[in-house]
């Protein structure tokens, strides 16, 4: 049984073939996700889905590359949809100062104003951080209440054990089965296994044999097989471990 903690299901890419996506799925034992909101529209479109499907969970928040519509007007919004029992999470939020679309300062002050609204209402966040792990580290600090996982990983194994100290996850996605995956596969093989979350970001970052393809949630498996090699450990053990905390992470009930 896996699951996968990071999809974007609500994608235009996934309209066409919707049902056989499902169907292999159900094939390749993927029994739960979370869908995770970028902006507005996909927030509530992860909603929808979590309320039509009884495996999908929902995160809702905005992006770095969204950060310049964050505003009291638009957490009053998420405020609202958290409400909803199916919403788990708020995000992804973070910093992404590779391709920084939106100017530095203004990442900023919308990641913080998200991890405040997490804060407030509990919840755990879901944290996209690219080239700004110093920032990302600050601004995790200033909210030690808070817990989350730090997505698509793409730090020093350093900063992950750093992570882990605070209580936090490290995701892992196709990445991880790269051939110059060095970092990625250098933080999977050393971290807790109690730590660890797998996850497509589908319709991106596709797994080895499918690099480069569209990726969807009947993949997470193969995720899965890599972390199991590099671990010496079986694929459905480090499907089960990294449900477990999934599940721990999100308060997500049991079952399905
Ligand atoms: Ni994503």
């Amino acid at each position: 049984m896996y699951l996968d903690s990071h999809a974007h299901l609500d994608d235009e890419r996934f309209q066409k073939d919707f049902e056989e996506i499902l169907a292999r799925m159900k094939h390749s034992g993927v029994t739960a996700m979370m869908n995770i909101g970028c902006d507005l529209p996909s927030s509530e479109n992860s909603v929808r889905l979590a309320e039509t499907y009884p495996w999908v969970w929902a995160a809702v928040g905005s992006h770095p590359d969204d950060a310049d519509h964050v505003d009291e007007a638009r957490i009053a919004v998420y405020r609202e949809l958290c409400k909803h029992p199916r919403v788990k999470a708020i995000g992804e939020i973070g910093l992404d100062y590779h391709y920084e679309d939106v100017p530095r300062e203004v990442q900023k002050q919308a990641f913080r104003m998200q991890m405040a609204l997490a804060q407030e209402l509990s919840l755990p966040v879901v944290v996209h951080e690219r080239e700004a792990h110093e920032d990302g580290l600050r601004i995790v600090d200033e909210f030690p209440d808070v817990k989350g996982v730090f997505h698509c990983y793409s730090g020093s194994l350093e900063m992950a054990k750093e992570l882990v100290k605070r209580g936090w996850y490290i995701g892992f996605t196709g990445v991880v089965t790269f051939k110059n995956a060095r970092k990625a596969v250098e933080v999977a093989e050393n971290i807790p296994l109690d730590r660890i979350l797998i996850e497509t970001d589908c319709p991106y970052m596709a797994p080895e044999p499918y690099r480069g393809r569209r990726n969807d949630p009947s993949l997470v498996p193969f995720v899965a097989a890599k972390i199991a090699q590099l671990r010496g450990l079986a694929p459905e053990d480090i499907g089960k471990a990294t449900s477990e905390n999934a599940r721990r992470l999100f308060c997500i009930e049991e079952g399905k």
